[in-house]
């Protein structure tokens, strides 16, 4: 049987060039910590047990990432990728193989991983490497004879071995059974005085274990991040493949370039959606779904055939069918939508339900109701569901007419069918089938004259 799988991810550095008080491998990407994603690819492959060694700013790693599967371990002062990996030793089981990634390293893909790891199983040592045209700042690998030698670090390297095109991604396998002592020769006689993990390859090969090596199938898959400016490049990389994913799965976008997907979302089939969209967290579009140009949906699920109108705003809502959403809508957290509903511009809907075929078109704003089927609720309208202390709710049964620039001051309840006058501020509970309004009798004074300005002095 193949030796178990031991996950140590380094994620102890300040990350200087981010200038930024935030642990380096709590910046987002595509909405979700660096750390995040490395996390999500080594739980994908169902490793015994994930070390995560941190140090710089203090807590705020264990903080942020609070998963109780993972061993936490911190690493103080930080004197290289050697001893980070040293922190790690008293969790790993002596009879696994252990992977090292890196925090900072997001893009890697499982399927670069699992040959790495099956090389390891085969008893030898797996090095991820890619061939740079420009290798600067790399550990470069040296090879004797075709084989891996060792690794030599830019600053320590010769000019003939900074020639060489071949580096060091710092993702690798070894065997527990010999990291312990490996870890323990370390030496920190190097020209930045740290405790090397690339110098295990050298005991590696003096312990007669041959290296191996892979290769990652792109190579913005060990990409590290560094600067806001590396960052900004890893987020339109991993967009880039998002997009790409959809496209060929057959959603029309109308401009790839220009679609951002922070979290997951999935589509049926026919589904379009125009440029500068974001979704956040779980998004579902049912088929035919069409989202316009500017709009922002966060854990929303849209049934077939609706329509969300450009610059809207959806968040934790279910959307029925055949919907009509926007222009300049917001859907707020808890509403449910039946199908055939209209929301119309400038509309604001807070946890609430509307059923089927209703319509709200213009300016209003409905919080804490449950509207029913073939409503229609005028321009202007206003649940006013808080009292300053408390929120109440507003029913409003199915066919009532609400007219426009109403006030339902809740708890209140329109009857089934009712029909409220515009302008009318109703504060008891309207009876169905009847026309209720509240308001002053118009009336006109005749021959009133308007004021007219005081000569000056
Ligand atoms: C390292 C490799 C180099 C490789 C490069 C790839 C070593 C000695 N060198 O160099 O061969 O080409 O990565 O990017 O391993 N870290 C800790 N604790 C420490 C030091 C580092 O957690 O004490 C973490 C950092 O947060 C970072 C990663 O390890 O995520 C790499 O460390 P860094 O110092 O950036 O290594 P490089 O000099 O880039
Ligand atoms: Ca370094």
């Amino acid at each position: 049987m193949a030796q178990a799988l031991d996950v140590v991810i380094l994620a102890a550095g300040k990350g200087t060039r981010m200038f930024s008080e935030c642990p380096k491998v709590l910046h987002k990407l595509a909405g979700k910590p660096l750390l995040q994603h490395v996390l999500d690819t080594a739980k994908s492959l169902d490793p015994a047990k994930i070390c995560v060694v941190y140090g710089y700013g203090g807590e705020t790693v264990p903080q942020t990432i609070t998963d109780a599967s993972l061993r936490m371990v911190k690493q103080e002062p930080q004197l290289g990728t050697g001893h980070a990996v040293q922190q790690a030793l008293p969790h790993l089981d002596g009879k696994h193989v252990t992977l090292v990634l890196y925090g900072d390293v997001p893009l890697i893909l499982r399927e670069t991983l699992l040959p790495l790891i099956r090389i390891a199983q085969s008893g030898k040592v797996a090095l991820l490497t890619v061939e740079m045209e420009n290798p600067q700042g790399y550990g470069r690998i040296i090879r004797e004879g075709g084989k891996v030698r060792r690794i030599v670090e830019e600053k320590d390297a010769l000019p003939a071995e900074r020639c060489v095109t071949e580096v060091n991604t710092g993702i690798m396998v070894l065997p527990n059974q010999y990291l312990t002592g490996w870890l323990a020769a370390l030496k920190c006689t190097n020209a930045q005085e740290e405790f090397y993990l690339t110098d295990v390859i050298d005991l590696a090969v003096r312990a007669g274990i041959e290296v191996a090596t892979a290769h990652p199938s792109r190579q913005h898959e060990v990409l590290g991040i560094n600067s806001k400016s590396q960052l900004a490049q890893v987020e339109r990389i991993y967009q880039q493949e998002m997009a790409n994913k959809l496209l060929s799965s057959g959603v029309t976008l109308i401009d790839p370039a220009r679609i951002d997907i922070r979290g997951i979302l999935s589509c049926g089939r026919d589904v379009v959606i125009d440029v500068n969209c974001v979704f956040e967290g779980l998004v579902e579009l049912g088929d035919r779904v069409r989202v316009g140009a500017n709009c922002v949906l966060r854990d929303v699920k849209i049934e077939s055939g609706s329509l969300i109108a450009p610059f809207s705003l959806l968040e934790q809502a279910e959307i029925g069918a055949e919907c009509r959403v926007g222009p300049f809508a917001r859907i707020r957290p808890g509403t449910q939508l039946a199908a055939e509903v209209h929301i119309g511009n400038f509309v604001e809907v807070k946890n609430s339900q509307v059923g089927i075929n209703s319509k709200i078109n213009h300016l209003s704003y409905i919080g804490d109701a449950t509207v029913g089927s073939k409503v229609n609720v005028g321009a202007g309208t206003i649940t006013c569901n808080y009292d300053g202390v408390n929120k109440h709710r507003t029913v409003i049964e199915d066919g009532a007419f609400i007219g426009s620039d109403t006030q339902l001051v809740a708890p209140v309840t329109i009857g089934k069918g009712a029909t409220i006058g515009a302008g009318s501020t109703i504060t008891k509970d309207t009876p169905g089938e009847e026309l209720t309004l509240s308001r002053a009798k118009q009336l006109t004074i005749r021959g009133w004259q308007r004021p007219v300005k005081k000569a000056k002095e």
